[in-house]
């Protein structure tokens, strides 16, 4: 495990010296915007959506330039999704990841300029022929990421998520609003690799009920942390979510940490076939489980 940390670390400082490559600094009246991009960005966070596409792309052999890049597109999306979801008019936040959200840091013009910005600027650096030669792999990649942040994925989970509010979900119904919330995004990031490598449909069917599965433990145990962890841990308050319907409120605490270990076992036999390659995405499983932020 203490392996698996140390390339989780050493994957986090690449992902954040590109982002800082990337991000611009600009003088003049439009700075505002890119220094709150920058803030948000390079703040901290666990950077696990860019893990997950190193440890897609390296199934495949994918040459860490094209990996790096696109984990970096994927952490701009994720990035300004926080920034918008920290908002008064959503969820109104005022600490992410340890610090001052973005809205009060700057203010609330510019944090939602960040967050498009940020937004748009993922979909310049992965149409840019320095994350790939061939353009219609680009493309490919383009067009999975619209559709899992837009509104058939996170966009609409987002949407569902503040109208599921005051309503009895079931099981089934929040399986499908996080699935599009927090899982489409991860579903990317595990799909990348096979993209990029132009693999069959096969391993991406095989992917895709692994990310199934890491999606829902890792929205399980968010909602176990909303009970049992500490804001500083967390970097972002806790008890947020007393009159939400989650995993938790569902299943009861016993009963969520009973459904990660079957999900666990799902993930474990959806990557098999992938034999000693997919080492670190066997083991990050039980990492993700047993995170405290
Ligand atoms: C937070 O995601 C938002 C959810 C989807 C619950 P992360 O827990 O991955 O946030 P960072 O990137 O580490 O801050
Ligand atoms: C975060 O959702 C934003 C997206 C996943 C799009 P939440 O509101 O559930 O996450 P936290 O708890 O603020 O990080
Ligand atoms: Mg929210
Ligand atoms: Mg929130
Ligand atoms: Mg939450």
């Amino acid at each position: 495990m203490s392996d698996l940390h140390a390339l989780i670390q050493k994957s986090a400082e690449k992902t954040e010296s590109i982002l800082d490559e990337l991000l611009d600094k600009e003088a003049g009246l439009s700075a505002p915007v890119f220094e709150a991009a920058r803030y948000s960005s390079l703040m901290g966070g666990k950077r696990l959506r860019p893990f997950l596409v190193k440890q897609s792309c390296s199934l495949f052999d994918v040459e860490e330039k094209t990996s790096l890049r696109v984990g970096a597109a994927l952490e701009m999306i994720h990035t300004y999704s926080l920034i918008h979801d920290d908002l008064p008019a959503m969820d109104d936040s005022d600490l992410r990841r340890g610090k001052p959200s973005c809205h009060k840091a700057f203010d609330e013009v510019t944090a939602i300029l960040a967050g498009d910005g940020l937004l748009t600027y993922a979909f310049e650096v992965l149409s840019d022929q320095e994350t790939h030669q061939d353009p219609a792999i680009r493309c490919e990649l383009v067009r999975e990421l619209a559709v899992a942040a837009g509104m058939h994925g996170m966009v609409g989970g987002q949407m569902m998520d503040i109208a599921a509010e005051e309503k009895s979900l079931t099981y089934q119904d929040i399986k499908v609003l996080q699935d599009k919330k927090t899982g489409a995004l991860f579903r990317f990031a595990l799909l990348s690799g096979a993209i990029i490598a132009g693999k069959d449909d096969q391993i991406k069917s095989a992917l895709g009920q692994y990310a199934e599965a890491f999606g829902l433990i890792f929205q399980i145990t968010d909602d176990l942390l909303d009970v049992e962890g500490n804001a500083d841990q967390m970097g972002k308050p806790v008890g947020q979510d007393p009159d939400k319907i989650t995993f938790v409120t569902l299943l009861g605490v016993e009963g969520a940490k009973k459904e990660l270990q079957a999900l666990e076992k799902k993930a474990l036999e959806a990557i098999c076939l992938f034999e000693n390659k997919s080492e670190y995405l066997r083991l990050l499983l039980q990492y993700v489980i047993s995170r405290r932020n």
